[in-house]
Order: C-alpha cells, then structure tokens, then sequence
C-alpha cells in the first residue's frame, strides 16, 4: 500500500518508488502541505507545524501552505475554489470530515472530503498514487448536498507548493503553423499565467507546468504536472513572500461560472503530476511510460499518406485512386482522405456541416475509392470537422439556432465557419448520429476529427467551455465503443488539441500544419519533453515548404518525420524515380524500426540549441537508435562527441553507421561516447545498435 497514514497526527503520506507528498490536518481542520520530493520513509517524522499570525498583514491562511485553498476569510492569495451560496455568503469555509482508501488497477487512492461548516457544500479531494510510475493523479470534485443552487465561480484541480525561490519555469508559446515553441523564464515575484481562453486551441500554450532548480537532462530538482483536459485551462505559477514557489493547474476561470444544482456533483479534470532529482529525462521518461501504458490505446500506430497538401479542396475519385495506387507502392498502409470529399465543398467557405458524399468528385460513390484502397491492402481515413458549420450549407439553413450565437449581434465566422454549440443535446446526437453512419456505411478504419476555428459567442452559461470539450470526449468514447477498430486521430488546425486529457480519448494527434523538416527539429524535441512520441504524427511533405518556403532533402525530411509515427503528404504522383526508390527505402526502414520509436525510451542527447547538431536516441530492450541531424555546417565545422544513454554498462554493442560496424562496451558509449560528423546542410543520418551480450 502506498499510502500511510499516522492517525494521531492526522498525517497522510503518499509513498512512490523514489518520491513521496506528504500533508495533514491541523487543529482548525485546515488541510497543509509538508513535504513534496525524495522517498522518507518514516511517516511518523512528520509533524504538523504550528503557525501564528506573523502581523496582522500576515494573517495564519496567508502564510500557511494550504493543501486546497479555498476564498474566503483573511486569504489574499491564489485559491483553487470559489463558491457563492444563495444568500450572498461568497466564501468557503471549511472542515476536516475524514478520508477513504481505494484500490485501483495501478494505483492505490486516497479520498479526503472537506465540509463547509455551515453549508450543504462537500469538497473531495482524490490522490491517485501511481507509486511504479513515480506520479499522482490530483483532483477535486465538489457536491451539491443542499436544496438550493452553489455558484462555482472557479475551481483549480490542484495546488502545489514547492519549497523553494529562483526556480525555471518552462511551457511553450506558439500560434498556428508554430506550435510548441518551449520557453524557459526564471520566476521572480510576481506570477506568471498561462492559460487558453479560445475553447479549442493548444496553439498557444500548454495545460502544464514544468519548474526546475537548474536541472539539465540528468541532474537537478523537477516538478511537474500536467492538466487532463483541452480547452480552456490556466495555470499560475507564483514565488511568494514567503519562500516558497505555488502553483495552480485547472480549468480557467475567465468567463467560467458552474451552477452547481441540488444533488449534482461535478469533478474537475485531474493532473497528473510528479517530482525527480534526476532532470528533465527522468521527468519525461516517467510521463512517457505512464501515457503508453495506462492512457494511450496500445499498439503501433500505422503509416498513413494523407492526400490533403497534394490536393487540397480539388479532391476526385480518380486522383486520389491514383494517389492511393503510389501511397501503396512506396509503402503506407493508411490512406487518409482528407478535406473536401462532401456536401458542396470547393473551399473553406462552403459546405461544412453536409456529410454526404460530393456526387461531382465521386460519380460511383466514395466506396469506389474505399474498395480500391481496400483492394490494395490499405487502411482507409477519411477527414471530418462534426463541431463546425459553414454559413454556406444545408446544415445551417435548416438549423440556424444551432451554433454559437447571441441574437443580437453578427455570428461570428472564422475560416468562413461557426462553431456548433455542442453543449445542446440536439447537436450532440446530430454529430454523434452522422459519425456512426459514416462508419457503419463505408469501412473506415481512421477517423481525423479537425477543429479550425476558436469559439466565441459562446451564449449565456458560462459553463459551455468545458462542456463543449466533455461532449467531444463522450462522442468520441461512445463512437470507439462501437467501432472498435477504428483509430481517431485529433487534430485542430494543426497542433491545436494536444494535451493529457484528448491522449486517452483520440488515438493519433496532429503535431503541427507545419511540416518544414528543420522547424519540425524544435516542434518535436520540445513536444518530447510532456508527451510520447507515439503522440506525435510527423509527415514528410514537399519543398520548398508552404509555411517556410525552404528547401530540404528528402532524405533529411524523411529522418525528421521517423522521430515520431510516420506519415506522407507529398504529392507522390509527382515524384521522380529517385523520390519513389528512396521513399520506399525509408518507408521500410521505418517499419523495421518503428517499435523502438513509438515504444522505446526517448533520450534528448544534444536537443534544439544546444549544439549545431540536434542528436537524439531511442532505446527498446537490446535495440537502438541514433538520429543525428546537421541543419547547417558552420565556418570551422567539427564533429561532436556524444555521450549515449540507458545502456547496460558491461553489455557489448554494435553500431551500424554509415562508416560501418562499431562495437563498443555500453560504458564506453556512455561515458567516452561516439564521434559524430556529418558535412554540408541538411545532413541527417540514422544509427541503428544492438547489444550483443
Ligand atoms: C487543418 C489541418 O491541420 C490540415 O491537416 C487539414 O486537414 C486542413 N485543416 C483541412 O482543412
């Protein structure tokens, strides 16, 4: 059992493999937070600290290290919960009531229910403890025991104090075509936010936090956490007056407000969160297991050609018969068709929301294309948009009330679109209705679920945030209950909707529109840091690039895509014999190797901007690989040593590098490493090792 706890101290200490969290309960009830960091044993060492009020600007709520602050009494600080009761009280006040222990699959989990001392208003706060995987799961749910309406006017899944000043904060910034652009900041007094206030987009930035203590990859304090949810979070982390770092992760609560209605319980998104001394690979490593083993759907992911940068809108059954003919021949076994393909779409203006086959481009139906992909012994996806309607469409015609709206006011169109109020039952059965009929009609294998534009006039509740998202997710589980086979990829504009909460629900994730091969280097290293690269869908497109205008060799774009699920989006039909030959070469090369990348241990050896070449390795069992990329040789270009990673010190490897075999002791490559040179621009080779012994 992971947890213990010391009854007469009212302590609970949550033990993992090589870390612990421990709080308690004071003598007002309060619940404090004592320790987050290295493995203690002894749950009897801890003690609940006495507190006084330092001044009377320093009230005790203040300056104490509460576990779950709430607003209320002479608390200035950040609170994860703020609730107004039907007669105008607008502060919580509450109490220990006791606690209860449940047994999970991989987890042992402590429940512990708070009370407000004079409402109907019950607060639970659960603790998953993942102890092999070295995480938690935090979150909260609140319940309406009262006759009459709470008004929740913010709730935070989780608060964090870290017992530190002067740390690194890290997230990512970004817009379309720029995702994941990680940035690093020193906090100072003062608090830094990120947050989402569009509804659909992880463009921007990311619900998680990452703080450090000067840790590099291998060494150094890292606390981490990381939201279940899409849509709009926020998080704040804060160095307070008081020496110490906090920090909050949880649904944003700009233009948030639930009514909590008699007997409802509502539980907000948990966060998945952890500690190491170890650096950011620990970190990583940890969140990577967790993910392939308890989130994500298991099994490796195909390799698709998606025909959207080939035709665009101009789709037609012969073309893409054509394209599925070459996708075949070079090596895919997904051909995903993309945009276009229904109502009367010829552009982003027209037809969204019209889910029957265009008659123009398929004259014999779109089984014509489906049975020729089938017949070549391909996978077959097709592209929908089920939460978003063009102004331009039956759809819309026949149900204007259904978007987003404000009845005095212009609807709102971005991409020529508006967005479905997914939140009305009508829609949800709708989306969920045409979904299934596409499915149980044509013999899809591959759903790619895109969202093109943020919400806005999202009508009068203010709770249609996180039910817009809640109703993707239940739409989305109940149609993979049904079909079972079928993947569902998650994509929204590009890298729009991906974070901890969509990994469990879609199956593949869209990583970025931006598929120049050298920005892709930066994309990927720091979508590595949070999230498993089996995650990340990586296509090799044609140059120069549409975003970048840059010219890359194929071979440089293919290794950058095989970082993580391949996939191909080049107009194939276009392609000289060299193209072809070398595109088949990679394509199964990728095949061979593609249950060390998408399941293997991923180690960031010489990452973006550290060094001329970015290096990165990936370990399963006995295996290995080596990607070493060059984007430009400099003036006075030399090589670089690179030291390797997780390997067992007294085993014998082999190396397979360009310049033949080399077979060294896993300490030598770890401690002496290998000598890397590659020459000119965009030089990129792949190093394959095994262990021999
Ligand atoms: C945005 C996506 O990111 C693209 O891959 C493509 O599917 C287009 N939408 C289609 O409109």
């Amino acid at each position: 059992m992971s947890i213990v706890i010391n009854i007469n101290k009212n302590i609970f200490l949550l033990q993992m493999k090589s870390t612990c969290y421990a709080f308690g309960v004071d003598d007002k009830g309060l619940l404090r937070h004592l320790y987050w960091g290295e493995r203690i044993e002894s749950c009897e060492d801890f003690d609940m600290p006495h507190i006084d009020e330092v001044s009377t600007n320093d009230p005790p709520a203040e300056i104490t290290r509460e576990e779950f602050a709430v607003y209320g009494g002479l608390r200035y600080k950040e609170y994860c919960l703020k609730a107004a009761f039907y007669d105008g009280t607008r502060e919580v006040v509450y109490r220990y009531c006791g606690y209860e222990i449940a047994e999970g699959e991989n987890c042992d989990e402590l429940i512990i229910t708070l009370k407000d001392i004079h409402y109907e208003l019950i607060i639970k706060l659960h603790y998953k403890v993942y102890a092999d995987y070295d995480l938690m799961e935090r979150s909260v749910e609140v319940e309406n025991l009262s006759d009459k309406t709470i008004e929740i006017e913010r709730l935070h899944s989780a608060q964090f104090h870290i017992p530190h000043e002067g740390l690194n904060f890290t997230n990512v910034h970004g817009h379309w075509g720029a995702e994941q652009q990680k940035f690093t900041q020193k906090l100072s007094y003062g608090k830094v936010i990120i947050e989402n206030r569009r509804g659909i987009s992880t463009h921007n930035h990311n619900p998680y936090f990452i703080l450090d203590r000067n840790a590099s990859e291998n060494s150094g304090d890292v606390y981490f956490g990381a939201l279940r949810m899409s849509g709009n979070f926020s998080g704040i982390a804060e160095q307070t007056p008081y020496g110490e770092t906090l920090v909050q992760l949880g649904i944003n609560s700009h233009d948030f407000m639930l009514k909590l209605t008699p007997g409802e319980i509502f539980a907000a998104p948990p966060v998945i969160c952890g500690y190491t001394c170890d650096g950011f690979e620990s970190m990583s490593h940890r969140l990577h297991h967790f993910a392939l083993d308890t989130i994500m759907r298991k099994g490796l992911r195909p390799v698709l050609y998606n025909s959207w940068e080939a035709t665009g809108f101009a789709v037609n059954c012969d073309e893409q018969m054509k394209l599925a003919q070459k996708a075949k021949e070079i090596g895919a076994e997904l051909f995903v068709l993309d945009d276009g393909w229904f109502g009367e779409r010829d552009g982003i203006d027209n037809g969204l929301g019209d889910w029957y086959v265009n008659s123009k481009k398929f004259p014999n139906g779109l089984n014509e294309l489906v049975d020729k992909v089938k017949s070549l012994g391909m996978l077959f996806g097709i592209w929908v948009e089920p939460e978003m309607v063009n102004p331009k469409s039956q759809l819309y015609k026949n149900h204007p009330d259904w978007i987003y709206h404000f009845d005095t006011r212009e609807s709102d169109t971005s991409r020529g679109q508006y967005v479905l109020n997914m939140t009305k039952t009508e829609v949800q059965t709708f989306v969920y209705e045409m979904l299934d009929d596409l499915l149980s009609k044509y013999n899809i294998d591959y759903i790619k679920w895109d969202a093109n534009r943020p919400i806005s006039q999202t009508s009068p509740q203010k709770d249609i945030w996180y039910k817009h998202i809640d109703a993707i997710y239940s739409i989305a589980a109940k149609l993979k209950k049904k079909h079972k086979n079928v993947l569902f990829e998650a994509c929204a504009s590009g890298g729009g909707r991906i974070d901890y909460g969509i990994l469990g629900i879609f199956d593949d994730f869209w990583t970025s529109d931006n598929t120049d091969a050298y920005d892709r280097l930066f994309i990927q290293d720091s979508y590595s840091y949070v999230y498993p690269i089996k995650a990340m869908r990586s296509w090799v497109t044609d140059c120069p690039n549409f975003i970048s205008q840059r010219n890359i060799p194929l071979k440089f774009r293919y290794h950058s895509a095989m970082m993580g699920s391949l996939g191909i989006g080049c107009n194939i039909l276009k392609f000289t014999e060299d193209d072809t030959a070398l595109s088949k070469e990679m394509i199964a090369f990728y095949k061979q190797i593609r249950p060390i990348v998408q399941e293997g241990d991923f180690y960031r050896l010489s990452g973006a901007g550290t060094s001329d070449y970015f290096v990165y390795e990936y370990l399963k069992g006995g295996e290995g690989l080596v990607f070493v990329f060059l984007p430009q040789s400099k003036v006075g270009h030399r090589g670089t040593t690179v030291r390797l990673r997780g390997l067992c010190k007294k085993s014998i490897y082999t190396l397979e590098t360009d310049g033949g075999e080399i077979t060294k002791s896993g300490d030598y490559l770890m401690n002496r490493g290998i000598d890397l040179r590659l020459e000119g621009d965009y030089a990129s080779t792949v190093i394959k090792l095994k262990r021999n012994n």
